[in-house]
């Protein structure tokens, strides 16, 4: 049974893969149905949504940050958390997905910053794409986002869903539900203590620098 609206825990949910058949959208699908159904407002997307040109400084003078960064920056500003069902590519993250995150970092505020994210993966191999959460997580982290401890990573996804798309394996089905259900619960005792929110400082550690220091003091400065 749905459990009750909980205080608003908001979260987008979107696969990172731009591919039709993508297992990726499958997992973010399901992903995104099972949080609904712990009782958080979700809005889902689509990596199409967000596709962005080649970063480049140049670029970015010449003509502003792009639609698809655009589009990703406001769905993140109105929401608590994320969730990423991100395809790994050689060892690593979607090339895609961190050119869109280069450019959504260009705004400011910053609006991956203080944001809560769950990472999934779905993938043929037997690591099920793990390696690239592993590479997910260090641009999000380095911009403030507080990714959750455990990462989801279906292996041999190519024969892992069932047709109505849940988890063919009743006990795998059974922790994705219960690790998002936690995920959650963070999203929500977060939004209770807002000065979880701290400081962002995008070189923590370097001498203070005009040209390289960027620092958002964010709901720190009110303490
Ligand atoms: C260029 C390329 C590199 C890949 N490298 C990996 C890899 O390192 N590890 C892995 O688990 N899968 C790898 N794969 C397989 C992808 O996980 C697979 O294509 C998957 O279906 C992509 O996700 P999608 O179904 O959401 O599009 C690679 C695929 C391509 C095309």
């Amino acid at each position: 049974m749905a459990k009750e609206k909980r205080c608003s825990v908001r979260l987008l949910v979107f696969g990172a893969s731009m591919r039709k058949a993508s297992m990726n959208d499958t997992l973010a699908s399901l992903g995104a149905a099972v949080a609904a159904e712990k009782g958080a407002s979700v809005e889902t997307a689509s990596m199409t949504d967000f596709e962005c040109p080649p970063y480049d400084l140049d670029t970015e003078l010449a003509k502003g940050l792009p639609a698809g960064a655009q589009a990703l920056h406001d769905k993140l500003v109105a929401t608590d958390g994320f969730m990423i069902s991100s395809p790994e590519y050689n060892a690593s993250m979607s090339g895609v997905l961190k050119n869109t995150i280069d450019w959504v970092s260009r705004f400011r505020p910053q609006p991956f910053n203080g944001k809560q994210a769950f990472l999934m993966a779905a993938s043929p191999s037997m690591t099920g794409g793990k390696i690239g959460l592993w590479a997910l997580r260090q641009p999000l982290e380095h911009l403030g986002v507080r990714v959750y401890p455990d990462m989801f990573a279906l292996a041999q996804a190519h024969h892992g869903f069932d047709p109505a798309g849940r988890i063919k394996d009743s006990k795998l089905q059974n922790w994705f539900e219960t690790t998002i259900e936690c995920f959650i619960d963070l999203v929500e005792a977060s939004k209770h203590y807002p000065h979880m929110k701290k400081q962002w400082v995008e070189f923590l550690g370097e001498r203070p620098d005009e040209q390289t220091t960027r620092v958002e003091l964010g709901e720190i400065a009110a303490v």
